[in-house]
């Protein structure tokens, strides 16, 4: 339940559709399995990477007991990327479905407010407009911004409430839509090549490295290693079995989509609704609207959450200044990260779209998959007779098909991509030497 209430959301409701539009066709099936497979490599070395460490926390927290300070930071900034941007995508997101459900219901959200930055919009007679911002994925931001500093908790009811409806969602899609596929859909399954990433194979792993989003989130079952009964068995159990259903759910609904609707139709903010109305569901198409935006805003929130207990933790340890754990005197909470987060947050949203938000995070997780899956091997050398609660079976031939197939992944990103992660890693390595160094508890010490 874990699992799969952190992993569904943007991934199946929108990534999907601009996939299959842009770079794989009906293949964004395949992109789905390839994406699935790479995460289940990276979830195992993610298990044993947690269970290192005998207290709960990130990959940043477990970075820095085992791999030091340098490497600790890499992670952690990089874990800034995967949740504040990953909050970003599931905004916009959300964004999509709700000017979409408004629509049935005669509220017109004005286009030029609803999309990214200089997107132009076609209206329904023909004309355009170039969108200024994206107000409601704004809105959405500020709302769980204001619900993390007042301090909610979300307890594990709430979480299954949560999980139960999206999957409802899902499952009402694949049944009420599957009598409305038209094999022609699927032909050519992979669209001959046009471009680079563009349709043909190269277009299918593009499409895997943009949908890898989709199963973001399973490291939230990795970090629970410590409360598992029995880790060595429970903890593949909970990865690999939330993997392998939102995998066949992904399989099922973009297959579907892609069969009902032909995939060029499919690059729209709301391709499962546009799926849905197209196979005559009617009433039950607004019904997954709502369900679509329930479960989303549950994403971003613990998106946001994550976000702010990696500031925080980074902030214990001197790497960042301490008033970015100051407390609110009411509320109890580390209030000026949540507002700061919810900020940068909300102006990004305003401006990215979904693909380019999307590829970001998946490139920024990615590349902590690389340093996770290698980082277990060296510490399987260096520390072989530390305690581990689970070990990855087949640890040297799983962490190494981690690493290189998340590599792989990467190199399948747009060069635009991989400009802003470096963009990223320069911004952090510019705060590493002005402050953190000197200001590390690490440093304090020696
Ligand atoms: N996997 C999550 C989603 O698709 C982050 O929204």
């Amino acid at each position: 339940m874990l699992g799969i209430g952190a992993i569904i959301g943007t991934g199946i409701f929108v990534l999907t559709g601009t996939v299959a539009a842009v770079n794989a066709g009906p293949a964004v099936v395949l992109s789905f399995v390839i994406a699935g497979v790479a995460s289940v490599f990276a979830a195992l070395c993610y298990s044993e990477f947690a269970s290192l460490v005998p207290m709960a926390g990130s990959a940043y927290t477990y970075g820095y007991a085992t791999l030091g300070e340098v490497f600790a930071w890499i992670i952690g900034w990089d874990l800034v990327l995967e949740y504040a941007l990953g909050a970003v995508t599931v905004a916009i997101g959300w964004s999509g479905y709700v000017v979409s459900l408004l629509k049935d219901f005669g509220i017109v959200v004005p286009p030029a407010l609803s999309a990214a930055r200089g997107t132009v919009v076609t209206l329904a007679d023909g004309s355009t407009v170039t969108a200024v911002f994206n107000l409601p994925a704004v809105i959405i931001i500020a709302i769980v911004t204001t619900l993390l500093v007042i301090g909610i908790k979300e307890s594990a009811n709430v979480n299954n409430v949560i999980v139960f409806v999206k999957v409802a969602v899902v499952l009402l899609f694949i049944v009420g839509a599957a009598h409305a596929i038209n094999p022609a859909n699927w032909h050519p399954f992979i669209p001959p090549q046009e471009g680079p990433g563009i349709y043909g194979w190269s277009g299918v792993m593009t499409g895997g490295a943009i949908v890898f989003f989709a199963y973001i989130g399973f490291d939230a079952v990795s970090t629970a290693a410590q409360e598992a009964k029995n880790p060595q068995k429970d903890m593949p159990i909970g990865i690999i079995g939330s993997l392998l259903i939102c995998t066949a759910l992904y399989i099922l609904v973009s297959g579907i989509a892609t069969g009902v609707v032909p995939y060029k139709l499919l690059n729209v903010p709301d391709p499962i609704a546009v799926a849905a109305d197209r196979a005559g569901m009617g009433w039950m198409s607004s019904l997954i609207k709502l369900g679509a935006i329930f479960g989303l805003s549950s994403v971003i929130l613990v998106m946001l959450l994550g976000q702010s207990r990696v500031f925080w933790s980074m902030s214990r340890d001197g790497l960042l200044p301490q008033f970015v754990n100051k407390i609110h005197p009411k509320f109890q909470t580390p209030y000026l990260t949540s507002i700061i987060t919810g900020i940068g947050v909300a102006f990004v949203s305003a401006l990215l779209t979904v693909r380019e938000a999307g590829s970001l995070v998946s490139i920024g997780t990615l590349l902590a998959f690389v340093i996770v899956s290698i980082g277990v091997l060296v510490l399987r050398l260096r520390e072989p007779n530390l305690p581990r609660a689970f070990t990855t079976p087949w640890g040297w031939f799983v962490a190494p098909a981690g690493a290189f197939s998340a590599l792989y992944l990467m190199a399948s990103l747009p060069w635009r991509t991989w400009e802003r992660l470096i963009i990223w890693f320069v911004v952090g390595i510019v705060i590493y030497f002005a402050y953190s160094v000197s200001h590390s508890k690490l440093a304090a010490k020696e």
